[in-house]
């Protein structure tokens, strides 16, 4: 029977597929040494995003033939170490991307309110009804820099708030934007345009540091950013100096470069709210992510590829 080693919580309803087909153990207490010195008992690895499955740990893998990633992104596991040791990589790409919109949704929202400073000053006693002056997203524009499965979901929630939404995306249609009510435009042109940019791209070699300080020059004076993408993708020094300067008006993040993020300025910055990378956490998401990775899994250690919705 394969052994499958979850070295991070996932939702019940997977472990209960895993454990109808193969011997599973969940040690989510693990350090990189200690999980270096169990993986080599392992068919199969599981993680979420908190384990960096470097190309050091791989090699200790030595019947590892996959690693599932409880999510989509799949930025901390090397690729090309996992691909030069013949060990597939599978992930439940579809399972959060609700999650994640409507947690963008709920930031634009926050950050068009100041929903959360607000709240803390109530908790702390005061009532300064003029302190909070928002603004209606209604015929505001949003900018997506990337339309994919994620960016479409905010999309389509953010044309129900009878926002604009412009989007860059050098993959996306035509066809597929129009659908989407959205209009494609170069990143430049979404930057100028856009009263709040949010960030719905990978992090790969291309996106790394996307957002530095040139692009965040070409954003409208007095727009806001929002990543509930990865941390990486953005110049986070870059991104503190462009709200301190007031060419931005706030931030909101859910991913930092490092996470935690210890030291990070923009955390406790008056005018940037920030989240410990919430977007896949609800029920409904982790349920799916749980039962779309162990059915991946399973498929890769019966010698199949799992297909994709
Ligand atoms: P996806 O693959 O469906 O879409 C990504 C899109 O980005 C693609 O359409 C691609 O063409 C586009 N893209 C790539 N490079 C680009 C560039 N340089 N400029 C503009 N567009 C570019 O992925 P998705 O499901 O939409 O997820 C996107 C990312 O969101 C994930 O890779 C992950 O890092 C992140 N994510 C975060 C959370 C969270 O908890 N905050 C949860 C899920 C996913
Ligand atoms: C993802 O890429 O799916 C997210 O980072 C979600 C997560 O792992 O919590």
């Amino acid at each position: 029977m394969d052994r499958i080693l979850v070295a991070e919580p996932i939702a019940e309803e997977g472990l209960a597929r895993l454990r109808a087909a193969a011997r599973v153990d969940v040690r989510t207490d693990l350090d990189k040494a200690g999980l270096i010195a169990i993986l080599p008992e392992y068919d199969a690895l599981i993680v979420r995003s908190a384990t960096k499955v470097t190309a050091d740990v791989l090699a200790a893998g030595t019947r590892l033939r996959v690693v599932g990633r409880a999510g989509t992104g799949v930025d901390n596991i090397d690729l090309d170490a996992a691909t030069r040791q013949g060990i597939m990589v599978v992930n439940a790409p579809a399972s959060n991307s609700v999650a994640v919109a409507e947690l963008t949704i709920g930031l634009i929202l926050s950050l068009a309110r100041h929903i959360p400073q607000a709240h803390s000053t109530v908790v702390a006693g005061k009532w300064e009804r003029n302190r909070f002056m928002g603004f209606e997203v209604r015929n505001k524009t949003l900018g997506l820099v990337g339309l994919g499965r994620i960016g479409a979901e905010v999309a389509r929630r953010a044309r129900g708030l009878e926002m604009h939404v412009v989007a860059y995306d050098p993959v996306v249609s035509t066809e597929r934007a129009l659908q989407l009510g959205v209009t494609l435009a170069p990143l430049e042109e979404v930057l100028a345009q856009a009263d709040i940019v949010s960030l719905h791209v990978p992090l790969i070699d291309s996106t790394r540091n996307l957002i530095n300080a040139m692009r965040l020059a070409q954003m409208k004076r007095g727009a806001y950013l929002i990543n509930a993408a990865r941390g990486g993708v953005v110049d986070e020094t870059a991104l503190l100096e462009a709200i301190n300067g007031g060419h931005l008006a706030g931030a909101a993040l859910d991913t930092y470069s490092t996470e935690p993020p210890v030291g990070n300025p923009l955390v406790g910055h008056p005018r940037v709210i920030t989240l410990p990378h919430l977007g896949a956490s609800t029920v409904e998401a982790q349920a799916l992510t749980g039962v779309d990775v162990a059915e991946g899994v399973l498929v890769a250690l019966s010698g199949g590829s799992p297909h994709y919705a």
